[in-house]
């Protein structure tokens, strides 16, 4: 199976930390920020993996992750020119799939578990995962109806209709390209994922796994100093 580590942009919440190192590179406890989605990969067996980054950083990528015989991986290397959305990224990896189904996690997502049921690789419908948080306005939103299915997803809503945020790890049909190269930017200027989802939810083919565990996306620096923290006390580190 095949899946793409998306980790591109410019990491504008954590500058001044980004204005020489690419957000995925940073520390997080005791690792750069990028071996945990590649972990989160491995642990569905997912082994041939594509990274997308701006051309500015793929060099520091492909230096620290090399071809992936350290990490029991196989690596692709695909460059997005500019900081263009998610969307645009994914698309980057169009060749990398051909005709398998797509598996996408962003760069700065760490999740501590995910199961991703068999069936998934086998059918014709896209996968969301959500997760309960406290802060649901800096991600993208679902609102689920009584049977806990998606009726609609709002991109950082400033009045979140629910709590389920669209975490960064995704899962997609292959005609998910085609839709892309469809897509417009959005206001601000991106191919937006959420505009991905939506288009699956329209035509019924979305669904949704609420995870377990702790999940953040690692892209501010609260999230980050609270990831620190979770995987310091998981480590069992002692600051004293
Ligand atoms: C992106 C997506 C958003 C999603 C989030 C998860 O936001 O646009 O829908 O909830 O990742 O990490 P970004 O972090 O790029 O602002």
């Amino acid at each position: 199976m095949k899946g793409v580590i998306l980790a591109g942009g410019e990491g504008t919440r954590l500058k001044p930390l980004t204005l020489v190192t690419n957000k995925h590179l940073l520390p997080v406890f005791d690792q750069p920020m990028i071996i945990h989605p590649l972990q989160t990969l491995k642990n569905i067996d997912i082994t041939d993996i594509c990274v997308v980054t701006g051309g500015e950083y793929i060099a520091d990528f492909m230096r620290f992750l090399g071809s992936g015989s350290d990490f029991g991986v196989n690596f692709t290397y695909k460059i997005q020119d500019g900081p263009k959305g998610i969307a645009h990224a994914l698309l980057q990896a169009e060749d990398f799939f051909k005709k398998h189904k797509v598996v996408v996690i962003l760069g700065d997502n760490i999740f501590e578990k995910i199961s991703v049921p068999k069936e998934v690789f086998d059918n014709s419908y896209a996968y969301v995962f959500l997760k309960e948080v406290d802060e649901p306005q800096r991600f993208g939103v679902a609102t689920l109806d009584k049977n806990g299915n998606a009726t609609h997803i709002e991109e950082k809503p400033k009045r979140p209709k629910s709590n389920y945020a669209v975490t960064g790890f995704y899962i997609y049909p292959n005609d998910v390209f085609d839709f892309i190269k469809s897509l417009e930017p959005s206001a601000r200027g991106e191919l937006e994922i959420t505009d991905v989802n939506n288009w699956y939810l329209k035509q019924g083919r979305l669904k949704t796994i609420k995870i377990d565990g702790f999940w953040s996306d690692a892209g501010t620096f609260k999230s980050l100093f609270k990831t620190t923290v979770f995987l310091a006390n998981k480590k069992g580190f002692d600051s004293k």
